[in-house]
């Protein structure tokens, strides 16, 4: 199979040194694509910023912002059998980019936001035979939340995990399905969850039935 991984944060910019951002690390969209190529499979790493050496894919594409991620998505879906979307997108940014430094001024200051465009909803509309796999990390109302998730961005399995995951070595999960099964894994490493999801990927391609894969 040919998979598209995206992995990391994103970076929205507010001036030329300062960004919006958030902690993910991209270490498990890393162990993902490690554990895809283990498996024979070929990779599409579209990442942000991240804290971890990317395995070497068929194609890596490091961008910066929410919609140089969209670019780099839609511009190679069409090639790839599945996809996981492991990147920790940035939900908000600043509604302009100032060129420059803004000066520190006496007082507070207010930053106008607008939404970051939604990569897995939009690739998630038209996804053919694809497989998309998501992840939600719930700080409350965990299963609910991701159930909401995998609907609206047309998920075949979506991954739902805790704040604790992240930087974490272990971590709790539970993989809830289009199909209305669930599984919980508990205190797995981020290579053992990675192992479990590309293989549960491998299935639902299976079950979809047009794999012309590299395996
Ligand atoms: O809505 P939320 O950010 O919790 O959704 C998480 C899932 O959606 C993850 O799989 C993430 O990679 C993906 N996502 C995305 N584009 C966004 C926001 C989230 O692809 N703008």
């Amino acid at each position: 199979m040919r998979i598209l991984i995206t992995a990391g944060p994103t970076r929205e910019f507010i001036d030329d040194v300062r960004f919006l951002s958030n902690a993910s690390t991209g270490r498990m969209g890393c162990a993902l694509a490690r554990t895809a190529l283990a498996k024979g499979h070929h990779v599409i790493l579209v990442h942000g910023p991240i804290a971890c050496e990317p395995p070497r894919c068929e194609k890596t594409i490091p961008v910066t912002s929410a919609e140089d991620m969209l670019d780099a998505v839609t511009a190679n879906i069409a090639d790839a059998d599945a996809a996981i979307m492991a990147a920790a997108v940035a939900d908000y940014r600043p509604a302009e980019r100032i060129p420059g430094k803004i000066k520190k001024q006496q007082g507070g200051q207010s930053l106008r936001l607008d939404t970051t465009p939604d990569i897995a909803a939009t690739v998630g509309l038209d996804k053919g035979e694809r497989v998309h796999v998501g992840f939600a990390l719930e700080a409350s109302d965990g299963r609910r939340n991701a159930l909401a998730k995998l609907r609206a961005k047309n998920f075949d399995l979506i991954v739902l995990n805790s704040p604790a995951a992240i930087g974490a070595d272990l971590t709790d999960a539970e993989l809830l399905y289009a199909s209305g099964e669930s599984e919980i894994l508990s205190n797995v490493a981020k290579d053992q969850l990675a192992e479990r999801i590309v293989t549960e990927l491998e299935t639902l391609k299976e079950k979809k039935g047009t794999c012309d894969g590299a395996r």
